[in-house]
């Protein structure tokens, strides 16, 4: 509670002074259809705020890219060694489209309850409120469980779950303190990055297929409970995506297996992806940009499998 009472107030000189896109006799276009402009108690019209963690590189930065052409005002994180590709997003996203787009960059270690309490705490004082956090962030590591040392198992579990809980945490007391906005029944919405492991676990990514399930729990927990605040808790379950991070799971099971760089992606693309091509961080960033609009406000508690039929629900 010291954390909420510490909040600056909303910077109102960077707040946009545009007013709403909504036309509400006529179906808009679904790009619109996803800014809900919202009245600040001055009677000042903004955008959406979203944080999007891990945003650097991969997936997150899909979605960085996505949720601002989707018309919301952005805090991007990750970090601090990656300051440098973060910059370049910024670049990237201020921009893009009309150019009006307002990004902010904020490093947080989200293993860090005090990184992830600054990374809230200057979005909310530099965009002005926050609507939609995307706890992306995560790490994977190629391991059989009998050679995990326990520093393997909470580094994975630091990152991966308590990284989520630390961002959600800190987003829906946030999120608490804010008005519902005008014309809308909820009042913010939780994001979370969670895995086809969580449905079904990978031999050898076993202490991060046991992360992505715990991620998988923490939304259903999190959904219960802040159903009253108005709040929803969904999360997105991407497949096998050509990233950083499947470059190092591909680097790990050829090892294993003897098999050169690219065969392992290849393979397990060819054999389980009845779509037929391998994911690309863009087929996530459209799942993330539909649990973000209004079109799933009636749904909570739930994690969306993305990986082109690789898992059937
Ligand atoms: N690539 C896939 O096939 C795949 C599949 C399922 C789920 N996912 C999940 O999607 C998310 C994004 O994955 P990606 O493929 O883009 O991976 P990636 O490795 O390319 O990107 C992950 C990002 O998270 C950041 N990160 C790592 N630890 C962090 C920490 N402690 N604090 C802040 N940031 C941190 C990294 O710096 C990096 O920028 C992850 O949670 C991952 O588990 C990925």
């Amino acid at each position: 509670m010291t954390f909420l009472r510490k909040l600056p107030a909303p910077n109102r000189s960077c707040l946009s002074p545009r007013l709403s896109l909504k036309v509400w006799n006529t179906p808009a276009p679904h790009h619109l259809r996803t800014i809900t402009t919202t009245r600040d108690p001055e009677g000042q019209t903004r955008n959406r705020v979203a944080i999007v963690t891990g945003a650097a590189r991969g997936i997150g930065r899909a979605i960085a890219h996505r949720l601002a052409k989707d018309g919301y005002n952005i805090t991007v994180s990750d970090l601090p060694s990656l300051q440098y590709q973060l910059n370049s997003l910024v670049s990237e996203l201020t921009s893009a489209g009309d150019g009006k787009t307002k990004v902010h960059a904020q490093p947080a270690d989200v293993t860090s309850p005090s990184d992830v309490a600054s990374l809230i705490n200057s979005s909310a004082s530099v965009l002005g409120s926050l609507d939609t956090m995307v706890a992306n962030a995560g790490i994977a590591q190629v391991k059989p469980l009998l050679d995990l040392t326990p520093a393997d198992f909470s580094r994975m579990f630091d990152v991966n779950v308590a990284g989520v809980q630390n961002c959600f945490q800190a987003a829906a007391k946030q999120m608490i303190t804010q008005k519902i906005p005008e014309a809308s029944e909820i009042r913010g919405k939780l994001i979370a990055a969670a895995s086809i492991v969580a449905f079904k676990p990978f031999a050898l990514l076993g202490h991060y297929s046991a992360s992505k399930w715990a991620v998988r729990g923490l939304c259903q927990v999190y959904a219960m409970e802040l159903a009253r605040h108005k709040i929803t808790v969904n999360a997105y379950a991407p497949g096998i995506v050509d990233t950083k991070m499947w470059e190092l799971i591909d680097e790990g099971l050829a090892e294993r297996e003897g098999k050169e760089k690219g065969e392992m992606i290849r393979k397990y693309s060819d054999q389980l992806i009845a779509l037929g091509r391998t994911s690309v961080p863009e087929d996530v960033a459209r799942l993330v940009s539909f649990l973000g609009s209004e079109d799933a406000d009636y749904i909570t508690g739930q994690t969306y499998i993305v990986d082109g039929g690789i898992i059937f629900t």
